[in-house]
Formats: structure tokens, C-alpha cells, sequence
């Protein structure tokens, strides 16, 4: 069998009173994976089945014959939090069909993690999150396989692709978890691991060549041919539908960028509208917007200064020529530093300090927790060529923005909520390369490229009686004002609740008035604020959580649907734990009863994250 994912398909409602929990986990498993024409097909034969009064006989439906055991079928499991991964997996299964492969495609938010014995050939794409942890998606198959629990995997050919981000301490653990959890259970690692960094594209590529090419004397079947044929139309439909990506950006017109935080604040947050028009872009409450960016020209300038390098000298960058200046400015990144440029700068200078440091890896990740790479540059001016310096820095990265918008609202534009990164330290100021573009540099009218990435993982409840709890902190309010404007233009009954938090009331009170008359109008049940600065000891929006968790356990038992937007590394964790003790207050659970609960919610997407 032959299959494309769409996980749009399947965050549906939870079974209520007609399904039991195995039953529903069952059948989620079965379609998960499945094209709309499939998903349309088993919604005819099911139907008929019904109308016919008949119930499948139990022996028949263990009888129903299964592809895999006809042919090899490689399963494609992605654990993916912001679409990276995903795309990976979803490009690899339209190569391996066009390869005459039989494959599946999973997120392994679906994926059953005992299902894992049955496999024969297996391809892992995953990302890293939070500290070294795997995404959301990935967390229970993760953990299964790391448990006693988890089955003998003899027969299992596997190969894995890992994405991470090489400036964080734990580079790709996700990926190197899964290796070698399935290496211990037995299976057979058949091409070599990589562990890509932000630059994937060309080492994800070439990975993907070399599983085909691995795989070629198990997978040549005819049949599988034949069936690839059907689902590669699926696969294409399914990506027509974003004309504008990552690799291929709309240009777009930046129309507002309002600082909607008060003039004696702490944070200077602003409120972005852009214009998709004429663009034919659609998104949905929950996806991101992913913005290029180009960098600051003074910032370029300062650095062919430091490094006594010529501005007009031709470089080139992933296959462009262009100037030095042009590069810095347009293609590489000037304000994340990473371990890796230190290491590249300081063999083209032989700077004798930094490799000093490069001998002290904590001292090294101290040093840069606050340094932009002209911070290094700057305590350590040293003459290097245009293309050494090309050569240590890595290409630029487009930034995420959670939207702020729905289109039944704003229809050709897209709304953004941008904490603008912008700091003194060492004597200068520093800004964020994305957020100073957008917030500082980018004048109203001028052009910006951008494309929707979208996010599965964090949508609203199919059906709009569902009760919602939103927890979302500063600029992780985004998310929900695109919720309610979609709530409102569906007309919907469900009941909403609002957590949000930031230092100030009088400064900081994010979309203060829309919220207020969401509440006049009843469409916001509840608003819960935490302003943290206004009193002498802190207050977060776990503390009102915990405050209202009678009610907030109330409402899940009721259906609701709970998501956190906003930071990862503290703020969402707090939340978790909140959670968890609530559950064990007002639930009258255990610790393990607590964290199953949770987990149920979360395999429900009921629970759902977009943190950063
Ligand atoms: C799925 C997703 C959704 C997101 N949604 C939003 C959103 O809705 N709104 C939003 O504002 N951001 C959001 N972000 C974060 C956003 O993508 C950028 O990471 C953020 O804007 C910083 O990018 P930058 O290019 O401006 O700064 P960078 O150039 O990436 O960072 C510059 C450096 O400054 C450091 N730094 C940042 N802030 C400070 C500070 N205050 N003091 C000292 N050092 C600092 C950083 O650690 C970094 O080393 C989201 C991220 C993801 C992954
Ligand atoms: N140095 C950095 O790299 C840096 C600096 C700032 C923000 N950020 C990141 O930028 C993103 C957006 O920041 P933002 O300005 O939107 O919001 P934010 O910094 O997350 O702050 C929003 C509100 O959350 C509060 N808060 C702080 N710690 C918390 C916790 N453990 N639990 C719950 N609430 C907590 C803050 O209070 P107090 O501020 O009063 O404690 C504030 O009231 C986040 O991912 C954040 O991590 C990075
Ligand atoms: C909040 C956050 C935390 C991250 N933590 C790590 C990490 O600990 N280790 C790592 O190697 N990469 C880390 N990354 C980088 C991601 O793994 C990388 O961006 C990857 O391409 C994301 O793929 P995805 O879109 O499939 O989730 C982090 C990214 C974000 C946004």
C-alpha cells in the first residue's frame, strides 16, 4: 500500500460515548496515512456497511489482507514540531514512489508505538526541541522505545535523518536517540545516520539518494509501481496548494508595524500587517509565517572593516555569485552565533584566544549566550579573505512567526505579534536579525519575502461547540487572536478561555481592547491575566491556572481543547507541571495517573503546543 499523510484529516474530535479508547486508537491507526481519495473511499465502504446493517465479522476483518505482507513497504515515521522534518519525509516518500517503492507515510503523532515490531523497513526523520528533547509529535514513540516495554526489532532495516540546530548544546539528540534505541533493540542501521543543521536541504537530499539507492535490491516490485502511480497525483495535489515555500517566497508588502506596547515599557512588541495580495496564499489559524530577511548594512560594513576584506569581492554563496557585501547582507547569518563559526574564524586567523576557548566547551557556550558573530569578530579582529569568512558563517535561516490573524477576518493579509529583539551589550546595540528588519529596518511599503508554514499541530477543534483553553504569554498571544477571529467568523458556540501574561497591565496588555470586547460580545467565556511586574512577587499564568484548576479540570472533562503558545525554555514547562497538579488536585490522580492523563490529551490533540 501506497500512501500520503495529511494530517489536516485528522485532528478530529475525540470519540465520546461511541467508541471505546482502543477501538478509537485503532481506527485512528488504520487511516492515518491514507490521501482524501482513500479517506473518501473507506468513508463510502464504511457508510455502505452501515446502511447494509451488517458488522464486519471479526474473523474477516483479522482476514482483510494487509499490502505489507504482500511487499516490502518502507514506513516513513516524521517527528517534525515546525515543518521541517515533515517536509523531508513527505519529499522522501514522493521520491521513493517515483523509485516504484511501496511506502507509508506517518507522523508519528499516529503512529502506534507497538506497531514497530511489524515493521521491516523503516525511515526516521526527526527534529530536536526544547533542550534536547524530541518534538511533540515524537515524544511517546521516543520514550516507548527507550522502555522495557519495547519490542525485539531483528528484522528491521532502519535508517534515520536528524535535524537540530548545531548552536544548541544537545545537537540532533532526538535523531542519535532513535539510532541507538533501535540499534539496541536489534535493528540494522543500513545507511549512515546524518544530523543536519539548519542548512538541511543538500545533506537531506543526498541522504534520501542513498536510502533509495540502498533499498533497491528489496523494493522492486511491479505492484509497487503501479500503486505509486495513483498516490504520486496525491502527493503533488497536496503540495500545489502552497505555490509559495521556503526555497520559493512570496514577496510581499509590509502595510503596519505598530508598537502596541506602552511607551514606559519594558518590551517593545509590534503588531505587523502584511499584504498577501494578488499572492493566492491561504493559511489557517495556527500555521506560521516564515520571513527572510536581510541583514543590517551597517553590521556588513563593520565586519569588512574588522576583517580588512574587500566589499566588491565576488563570493559565492549556495550556487550564487555575488558581492561580499551583498552576501553578508542577504545570505548569511550575522547575529546567531554557534560554535561552528568560532571554530571556522579561528583557523582562517589563527587567533590564538579563540582557540583557547575552543579547549573549554562550557566556557565557549557562555561566551556566546550574549554574542552575535560581530561580537567575535569584534573582540577578535583579524585579517581574513571575503571567502574564508563566507566559508564560517552559515546561510542565512528564515524566522517563524506564529499568525495573529484568520483569513475570514483579514483575508489577503497576514497579521504577526513580534517581540522586537533589541538590547544593548559591550559597548553596542544589538537587534534580532529578523525582528530588526521588520521592526526597525523595513520601512511601511517596502517588500518582504515570506511563505506560510504550516502547523497541523496546533489547530482549533473541528467541531466549534468544543470548549477551548488558550494559554499564551506575551507574544505567544499570537496564535489565539487568530483563534478567535476564527471563532467569531464560524459562529462558534464553544467556549473560549483566555490565559495571557507579560510584565505590565498599564504597558504590556497585549490586544487589550479586542480582548475586551470579545468578552462584551460573550465570545470570550473567561480571560485569566497575569501581569507579573505589578505586585512584589511574581505572577505567571501557571499560578492563575493553578488558582482556577477546579474549573480548568471541569472544562477538559468537558472536551476542552488547552494550548500554549510562547516561550519554551521556562514558561511552557511551568505550564506542563501546572497542569499535572491540577490533575492530580482536582482529579484525584497519582503521579503516573496524572501524566497518563496528560498524555491522552495529548495523543487526543487535545493538548497542543507552539512554543519556541
Ligand atoms: C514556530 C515558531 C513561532 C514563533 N512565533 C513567534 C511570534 O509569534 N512572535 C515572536 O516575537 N517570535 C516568534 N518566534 C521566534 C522567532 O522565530 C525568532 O526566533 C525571534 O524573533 C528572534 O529572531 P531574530 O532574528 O530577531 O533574532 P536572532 O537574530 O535570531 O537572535 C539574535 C540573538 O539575540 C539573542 N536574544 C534574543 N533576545 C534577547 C534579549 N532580549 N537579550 C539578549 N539576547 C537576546 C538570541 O538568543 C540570539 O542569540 C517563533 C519561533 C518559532 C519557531
Ligand atoms: N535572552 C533571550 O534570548 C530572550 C529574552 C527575552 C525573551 N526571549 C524569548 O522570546 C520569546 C518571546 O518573549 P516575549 O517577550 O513574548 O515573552 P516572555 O519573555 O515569555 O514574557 C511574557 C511573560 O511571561 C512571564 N514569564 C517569565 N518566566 C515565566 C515562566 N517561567 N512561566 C510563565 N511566565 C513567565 C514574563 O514575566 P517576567 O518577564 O516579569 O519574568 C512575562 O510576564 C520567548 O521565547 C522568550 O524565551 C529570549
Ligand atoms: C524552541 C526550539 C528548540 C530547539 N532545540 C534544539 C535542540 O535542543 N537541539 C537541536 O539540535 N536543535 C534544536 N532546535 C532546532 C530544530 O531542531 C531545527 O530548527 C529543525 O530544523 C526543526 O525541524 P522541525 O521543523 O521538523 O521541527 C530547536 C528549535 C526550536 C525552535
Amino acid at each position: 500500500m501506497s500512501a500520503n499523510s495529511n494530517n489536516q484529516n485528522t485532528s478530529v474530535g475525540a470519540p465520546g460515548a461511541i467508541l471505546s479508547e482502543p477501538q478509537w486508537n485503532a481506527i485512528t491507526q488504520s487511516i492515518s496515512g491514507l490521501s482524501a481519495q482513500q479517506l473518501t473511499w473507506v468513508s463510502g465502504y464504511l457508510a455502505g456497511l452501515a446502511a447494509s446493517g451488517q458488522a464486519l465479522p471479526q474473523s474477516q476483518a483479522a482476514a482483510v489482507p494487509s499490502a505489507a505482507g504482500e511487499a516490502p513497504v518502507l514506513t516513513i515515521l516524521f517527528g517534525s514540531q515546525t515543518g521541517n522534518a515533515k517536509g523531508i519525509a513527505q519529499s522522501l516518500q514522493a521520491k521513493v514512489e517515483a523509485a516504484g517503492y511501496s511506502s507509508k507515510l506517518v507522523s508519528m503523532a499516529d503512529y502506534k508505538p507497538r506497531q514497530i515490531k511489524n515493521e521491516t523497513h523503516l525511515a526516521i526523520v526527526a527534529s530536536t526541541h526544547g533542550e534536547g528533547e524530541p518534538p511533540d509529535d515524537a515524544i511517546e514513540l521516543h520514550e516507548f522505545l527507550g522502555t522495557k516495554k519495547a519490542p525485539k526489532v531483528d528484522k528491521l532495516k532502519y535508517a534515520v535523518l536528524s535535524l537540530g540546530d548545531s548552536s544548541y548544546e544537545f545537537f540532533c539528540q532526538t535523531g542519535k536517540d532513535f539510532d541507538e534505541r533501535l540499534a539496541k533493540l536489534g535493528g540494522k542501521l543500513v545507511v549512515p545516520r546524518v544530523d543536519c543543521d539548519v542548512d538541511y536541504e543538500a545533506e537531506a537530499e543526498a541522504w534520501v539518494a542513498k536510502l533509495i539507492e540502498t533499498l533497491k535490491d528489496d523494493f522492486t516490485s511491479a505492484g509497487a509501481a503501479a500503486v505509486a502511480m495513483q498516490t504520486g497525483s496525491a502527493v503533488a495535489a497536496g503540495t500545489a496548494a502552497q505555490v509559495y515555500t521556503k526555497k520559493a517566497p512570496y514577496q510581499a508588502t509590509l502595510l503596519t508595524s505598530q508598537k502596541i506596547t506602552g511607551r514606559d515599557s519594558v518590551k517593545d512588541i509590534r503588531h505587523i500587517e502584511i499584504s498577501l495580495e494578488d499572492s493566492g496564499i491561504t493559511y489557517q489559524a495556527g500555521d506560521a509565517l516564515g520571513v527572510w530577511f536581510k541583514n543590517d548594512a551597517a553590521l556588513a560594513d563593520e565586519i569588512i572593516t574588522l576583517i580588512q576584506a574587500s566589499a566588491d569581492q565576488e563570493v559565492t554563496v549556495a550556487e550564487h555569485t555575488l558581492s561580499f557585501k551583498e552576501a553578508l547582507i542577504n545570505k548569511l547569518e550575522l547575529t546567531l552565533s554557534y560554535p561552528g563559526f568560532v571554530k571556522a574564524y579561528q583557523e582562517a586567523s589563527g587567533c590564538e584566544a579563540l582557540a583557547k576557548l575552543l579547549e573549554d566547551k562550557a566556557a565557549l557556550r557562555d561566551y556566546l549566550a550574549d554574542r552575535q558573530i560581530v561580537d567575535i569578530v569584534r573582540d577578535h579582529p583579524h585579517p581574513v579573505t571575503a571567502a574564508q569568512f563566507v566559508a564560517a558563517c552559515r546561510p542565512l535561516t528564515p524566522r517563524l512567526y506564529s499568525i495573529a490573524s484568520s483569513q475570514s477576518e483579514v483575508e489577503d493579509e497576514v497579521h504577526l505579534t513580534i517581540a522586537h529583539v533589541d538590547y544593548d551589550a559591550f559597548g553596542n546595540r544589538h537587534q534580532g536579525g529578523a525582528s530588526g528588519f521588520l521592526c526597525d529596518r523595513l520601512e511601511e511599503g517596502g517588500e518582504v519575502d515570506v511563505f506560510v508554514e504550516p502547523n497541523d499541530n496546533f489547530r482549533l477543534p473541528e467541531n466549534p461547540d468544543t470548549p477551548v483553553i488558550m494559554i499564551g504569554p506575551g507574544t505567544g498571544i499570537a496564535p489565539f487572536r487568530s483563534f478567535m477571529q476564527e471563532r467569531d467568523a464560524q459562529g462558534a458556540e464553544g467556549k473560549n478561555w483566555l490565559f495571557f501574561g507579560n510584565p505590565h497591565f498599564t504597558q504590556d496588555f497585549l490586544y487589550q481592547l479586542e480582548w475586551q470586547g470579545y468578552v462584551k460580545s460573550g465570545l470570550l467565556s473567561k480571560i485569566s491575566l497575569a501581569f507579573s511586574r505589578d505586585q512584589k512577587d511574581k505572577i505567571y499564568v501557571q499560578h492563575r491556572l493553578l488558582e482556577e484548576g477546579k474549573d480548568v479540570y471541569q472544562w477538559l472533562e468537558e472536551g476542552a481543547h488547552l494550548y500554549v503558545c510562547g516561550d519554551a525554555n521556562q514558561m511552557a514547562k511551568d505550564v506542563e507541571s501546572a497542569l499535572l497538579e491540577i490533575f492530580r488536585t482536582h482529579g484525584g490522580k497519582s503521579d503516573e495517573e496524572a501524566k497518563a492523563y496528560l498524555l491522552s490529551l495529548r495523543k487526543a490533540k487535545r493538548y497542543q503546543k507552539d512554543v519556541y
